[in-house]
Protein backbone atom coordinates (compact mmCIF):
# COMPACT_ATOMS: atom_id res chain seq x y z
CA UNK A 1 0.00 0.00 0.00
CA UNK A 2 1.18 3.58 -0.84
CA UNK A 3 1.97 5.81 2.07
CA UNK A 4 -0.23 8.56 1.59
CA UNK A 5 2.49 11.30 2.78
CA UNK A 6 5.06 12.31 0.43
CA UNK A 7 7.04 13.62 3.65
CA UNK A 8 6.88 12.76 7.14
CA UNK A 9 5.91 15.32 9.11
CA UNK A 10 7.26 12.84 12.14
CA UNK A 11 4.44 12.16 14.37
CA UNK A 12 3.13 15.90 14.38
CA UNK A 13 -0.86 16.83 14.59
CA UNK A 14 -2.19 16.99 11.31
CA UNK A 15 -4.92 19.14 12.94
CA UNK A 16 -4.42 21.39 15.80
CA UNK A 17 -7.03 23.60 17.06
CA UNK A 18 -6.17 26.28 20.33
CA UNK A 19 -8.92 27.77 22.28
CA UNK A 20 -10.82 29.08 19.32
CA UNK A 21 -14.06 31.12 20.03
CA UNK A 22 -16.47 31.18 17.32
CA UNK A 23 -19.53 33.82 16.59
CA UNK A 24 -22.72 34.37 14.84
CA UNK A 25 -22.86 38.29 14.68
CA UNK A 26 -23.32 38.67 18.49
CA UNK A 27 -23.90 35.32 19.46
CA UNK A 28 -21.02 33.30 20.96
CA UNK A 29 -21.25 29.88 19.45
CA UNK A 30 -17.78 28.43 20.67
CA UNK A 31 -16.32 28.97 23.81
CA UNK A 32 -12.08 28.35 23.68
CA UNK A 33 -12.80 24.93 21.98
CA UNK A 34 -9.57 22.85 21.54
CA UNK A 35 -8.36 19.82 19.81
CA UNK A 36 -5.73 17.75 17.71
CA UNK A 37 -6.10 15.06 15.39
CA UNK A 38 -3.17 12.77 14.01
CA UNK A 39 -2.22 11.20 10.68
CA UNK A 40 -4.06 8.30 10.84
CA UNK A 41 -6.18 9.36 13.56
CA UNK A 42 -9.98 9.45 14.14
CA UNK A 43 -11.37 11.78 16.37
CA UNK A 44 -14.80 11.49 17.19
CA UNK A 45 -17.16 14.68 17.62
CA UNK A 46 -19.96 13.80 19.74
CA UNK A 47 -22.86 16.13 21.12
CA UNK A 48 -26.33 16.98 21.64
CA UNK A 49 -27.83 19.09 19.06
CA UNK A 50 -26.54 22.76 19.03
CA UNK A 51 -23.21 21.91 20.95
CA UNK A 52 -21.23 23.74 18.33
CA UNK A 53 -19.91 20.61 16.56
CA UNK A 54 -21.37 21.97 12.99
CA UNK A 55 -19.25 25.21 13.76
CA UNK A 56 -16.56 23.68 15.72
CA UNK A 57 -16.24 22.17 11.42
CA UNK A 58 -17.08 25.51 9.55
CA UNK A 59 -14.23 27.79 12.04
CA UNK A 60 -11.00 24.88 10.59
CA UNK A 61 -12.64 25.61 7.28
CA UNK A 62 -12.60 29.22 7.76
CA UNK A 63 -16.34 29.54 7.02
CA UNK A 64 -17.15 30.85 10.44
CA UNK A 65 -13.25 32.30 11.66
CA UNK A 66 -12.34 32.29 14.62
CA UNK A 67 -12.40 35.37 16.40
CA UNK A 68 -10.03 34.14 19.36
CA UNK A 69 -7.39 30.91 19.45
CA UNK A 70 -5.66 29.34 16.55
CA UNK A 71 -5.69 26.68 13.46
CA UNK A 72 -3.02 24.51 12.71
CA UNK A 73 -3.17 22.17 9.77
CA UNK A 74 -0.57 20.05 8.50
CA UNK A 75 2.29 22.46 10.45
CA UNK A 76 0.59 26.08 8.96
CA UNK A 77 -1.26 28.21 10.73
CA UNK A 78 -4.63 28.50 8.66
CA UNK A 79 -6.75 30.29 11.56
CA UNK A 80 -7.12 33.57 8.94
CA UNK A 81 -6.73 32.05 5.51
CA UNK A 82 -9.77 31.86 2.92
CA UNK A 83 -11.44 28.72 2.73
CA UNK A 84 -10.64 27.71 -0.95
CA UNK A 85 -7.04 27.87 0.12
CA UNK A 86 -7.50 26.03 3.81
CA UNK A 87 -9.17 23.47 1.11
CA UNK A 88 -6.49 23.50 -1.21
CA UNK A 89 -4.10 22.67 1.13
CA UNK A 90 -5.76 19.09 1.88
CA UNK A 91 -8.87 19.23 4.29
CA UNK A 92 -11.82 17.47 2.66
CA UNK A 93 -15.14 17.79 3.74
CA UNK A 94 -18.49 16.18 3.66
CA UNK A 95 -20.95 18.86 5.14
CA UNK A 96 -24.49 17.52 6.57
CA UNK A 97 -26.28 18.15 3.27
CA UNK A 98 -24.08 16.64 1.10
CA UNK A 99 -23.79 19.31 -0.81
CA UNK A 100 -23.21 18.13 -4.97
CA UNK A 101 -23.67 19.91 -8.23
CA UNK A 102 -27.54 18.51 -8.73
CA UNK A 103 -27.87 19.81 -12.78
CA UNK A 104 -24.51 17.83 -13.05
CA UNK A 105 -23.96 13.84 -13.48
CA UNK A 106 -21.80 11.71 -10.91
CA UNK A 107 -18.99 11.54 -13.26
CA UNK A 108 -18.37 15.27 -13.99
CA UNK A 109 -19.36 16.13 -10.12
CA UNK A 110 -16.02 13.49 -9.90
CA UNK A 111 -14.38 14.94 -12.53
CA UNK A 112 -14.25 18.54 -11.15
CA UNK A 113 -13.14 17.61 -7.54
CA UNK A 114 -10.46 16.51 -8.62
CA UNK A 115 -7.62 18.75 -7.06
CA UNK A 116 -3.29 18.54 -6.74
CA UNK A 117 -2.70 18.84 -2.83
CA UNK A 118 0.67 16.79 -1.15
CA UNK A 119 -1.48 13.94 0.01
CA UNK A 120 -2.60 11.41 -2.42
CA UNK A 121 -5.66 11.48 -4.61
CA UNK A 122 -8.15 8.87 -4.52
CA UNK A 123 -8.94 7.06 -8.07
CA UNK A 124 -12.26 6.22 -9.39
CA UNK A 125 -11.46 2.91 -9.60
CA UNK A 126 -10.72 3.02 -5.70
CA UNK A 127 -13.97 4.95 -4.96
CA UNK A 128 -16.14 2.03 -6.99
CA UNK A 129 -14.63 -0.38 -4.71
CA UNK A 130 -15.59 1.29 -1.44
CA UNK A 131 -19.48 2.57 -3.45
CA UNK A 132 -20.06 -0.76 -5.35
CA UNK A 133 -22.85 1.02 -6.09
CA UNK A 134 -21.75 4.16 -7.96
CA UNK A 135 -20.31 2.56 -10.66
CA UNK A 136 -23.61 2.20 -12.59
CA UNK A 137 -24.57 5.83 -11.54
CA UNK A 138 -21.69 7.46 -13.39
CA UNK A 139 -24.10 9.07 -16.09
CA UNK A 140 -27.10 10.51 -13.98
CA UNK A 141 -28.11 13.74 -12.80
CA UNK A 142 -27.28 14.32 -8.88
CA UNK A 143 -30.60 15.34 -8.62
CA UNK A 144 -32.13 11.94 -9.12
CA UNK A 145 -30.52 10.26 -6.71
CA UNK A 146 -31.07 9.15 -3.17
CA UNK A 147 -29.84 10.01 0.15
CA UNK A 148 -27.84 7.50 0.34
CA UNK A 149 -26.30 7.76 -3.75
CA UNK A 150 -26.28 11.42 -3.14
CA UNK A 151 -23.61 11.12 -0.17
CA UNK A 152 -21.79 8.27 -1.91
CA UNK A 153 -20.66 10.81 -4.10
CA UNK A 154 -20.08 13.58 -1.92
CA UNK A 155 -17.52 11.42 0.03
CA UNK A 156 -16.16 10.06 -3.57
CA UNK A 157 -15.44 14.06 -4.25
CA UNK A 158 -13.50 14.36 -1.00
CA UNK A 159 -11.26 11.11 -1.47
CA UNK A 160 -10.56 12.35 -5.47
CA UNK A 161 -9.29 16.03 -4.28
CA UNK A 162 -6.28 14.12 -2.19
CA UNK A 163 -7.23 15.03 1.32
CA UNK A 164 -4.95 14.97 4.30
CA UNK A 165 -7.73 15.44 6.91
CA UNK A 166 -11.19 14.72 6.03
CA UNK A 167 -14.32 16.54 8.20
CA UNK A 168 -17.48 14.64 8.28
CA UNK A 169 -20.72 16.02 9.48
CA UNK A 170 -22.86 13.45 10.55
CA UNK A 171 -22.25 11.13 6.90
CA UNK A 172 -24.57 8.47 8.50
CA UNK A 173 -27.73 10.26 9.10
CA UNK A 174 -30.76 9.22 7.33
CA UNK A 175 -28.82 6.51 5.63
CA UNK A 176 -29.61 2.71 5.65
CA UNK A 177 -27.57 0.46 7.31
CA UNK A 178 -25.53 -0.95 4.41
CA UNK A 179 -24.67 2.33 3.66
CA UNK A 180 -23.15 3.62 7.00
CA UNK A 181 -21.26 0.56 6.84
CA UNK A 182 -19.54 1.33 3.87
CA UNK A 183 -19.29 5.16 5.25
CA UNK A 184 -17.60 3.93 8.42
CA UNK A 185 -15.27 1.29 6.16
CA UNK A 186 -14.49 4.54 4.47
CA UNK A 187 -13.12 6.49 7.68
CA UNK A 188 -11.31 2.52 8.72
CA UNK A 189 -9.78 3.02 4.80
CA UNK A 190 -9.02 6.90 5.30
CA UNK A 191 -7.31 5.87 8.71
CA UNK A 192 -4.92 3.26 7.12
CA UNK A 193 -3.38 5.09 4.11
CA UNK A 194 -2.39 8.06 6.75
CA UNK A 195 -5.00 10.33 6.60
CA UNK A 196 -6.70 12.26 9.74
CA UNK A 197 -10.44 12.27 10.21
CA UNK A 198 -12.63 14.00 12.58
CA UNK A 199 -15.77 12.66 12.70
CA UNK A 200 -18.61 14.50 13.87
CA UNK A 201 -22.11 11.89 14.67
CA UNK A 202 -25.28 11.46 16.30
CA UNK A 203 -24.85 7.66 15.75
CA UNK A 204 -22.92 7.17 19.16
CA UNK A 205 -22.10 3.77 18.30
CA UNK A 206 -21.35 3.73 14.92
CA UNK A 207 -18.77 6.44 15.73
CA UNK A 208 -17.22 4.46 18.66
CA UNK A 209 -16.64 1.98 16.64
CA UNK A 210 -14.28 3.31 14.15
CA UNK A 211 -12.76 5.92 16.58
CA UNK A 212 -9.90 6.04 18.49
CA UNK A 213 -10.36 9.38 20.57
CA UNK A 214 -13.40 11.31 21.75
CA UNK A 215 -14.30 14.94 22.42
CA UNK A 216 -18.06 15.27 23.63
CA UNK A 217 -18.97 19.21 23.06
CA UNK A 218 -21.89 20.66 24.78
CA UNK A 219 -22.92 24.30 24.98
CA UNK A 220 -19.77 25.60 22.99
CA UNK A 221 -17.31 23.98 24.94
CA UNK A 222 -15.47 20.58 24.91
CA UNK A 223 -16.69 18.71 27.87
CA UNK A 224 -14.67 15.67 27.99
CA UNK A 225 -11.72 14.33 26.17
CA UNK A 226 -10.44 10.69 26.12
CA UNK A 227 -9.88 7.29 24.35
CA UNK A 228 -12.71 6.18 22.31
CA UNK A 229 -12.39 2.61 24.19
CA UNK A 230 -13.29 4.10 27.68
CA UNK A 231 -16.60 5.06 26.60
CA UNK A 232 -17.30 1.90 24.41
CA UNK A 233 -17.32 -0.32 27.41
CA UNK A 234 -18.31 1.78 29.89
CA UNK A 235 -21.47 2.36 29.38
CA UNK A 236 -22.20 4.40 33.03
CA UNK A 237 -19.64 6.97 31.54
CA UNK A 238 -21.52 6.77 28.19
CA UNK A 239 -24.97 7.79 30.04
CA UNK A 240 -23.69 10.73 32.19
CA UNK A 241 -21.49 12.16 28.60
CA UNK A 242 -24.39 11.45 25.59
CA UNK A 243 -27.48 10.09 27.51
CA UNK A 244 -26.92 7.13 25.37
N1 LIG B 1 -26.19 30.43 11.04
C1 LIG B 1 -26.36 30.57 12.35
N2 LIG B 1 -26.74 31.74 12.89
C2 LIG B 1 -26.90 31.90 14.22
N3 LIG B 1 -26.67 30.93 15.12
C3 LIG B 1 -26.29 29.73 14.66
C4 LIG B 1 -26.10 29.48 13.25
N4 LIG B 1 -25.72 28.20 13.10
C5 LIG B 1 -25.65 27.68 14.33
N5 LIG B 1 -26.00 28.60 15.27
C6 LIG B 1 -26.04 28.39 16.72
O1 LIG B 1 -24.74 28.00 17.15
C7 LIG B 1 -24.82 26.97 18.13
C8 LIG B 1 -24.04 25.74 17.69
O2 LIG B 1 -24.68 25.21 16.54
P1 LIG B 1 -24.06 24.01 15.69
O3 LIG B 1 -24.84 23.95 14.42
O4 LIG B 1 -22.61 24.18 15.61
O5 LIG B 1 -24.40 22.77 16.61
P2 LIG B 1 -24.27 21.21 16.32
O6 LIG B 1 -23.56 20.62 17.48
O7 LIG B 1 -23.72 20.99 14.97
O8 LIG B 1 -25.80 20.75 16.37
P3 LIG B 1 -26.60 19.62 15.53
O9 LIG B 1 -26.30 18.32 16.20
O10 LIG B 1 -28.03 20.02 15.69
O11 LIG B 1 -26.14 19.68 14.11
C9 LIG B 1 -26.31 26.71 18.36
O12 LIG B 1 -26.72 27.46 19.47
C10 LIG B 1 -26.94 27.24 17.09
O13 LIG B 1 -28.25 27.68 17.32
MG1 LIG C 1 -24.43 20.09 13.24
Amino acid sequence: MSAVLKEDPASAAMLEVNDISAFYGESQALFGVSLKVAPGEVLALLGPNGAGKTTTLRAILGLTPARAGQICFDGQDVTRAPTHRIAGMGIGWVPDDRRVFPTLTVARNLAIARKRTRFRAWSEKECFEIFSALEYLMQRECENLSGGEMQMVAISRVLMGAPGLVLFDEPSQGLAPKVVQDVMATVLRLKREGVAVLLVEQNVDSALAVADRVCVMNLGRIVHEGPAAALRYNAALRRQLLGA
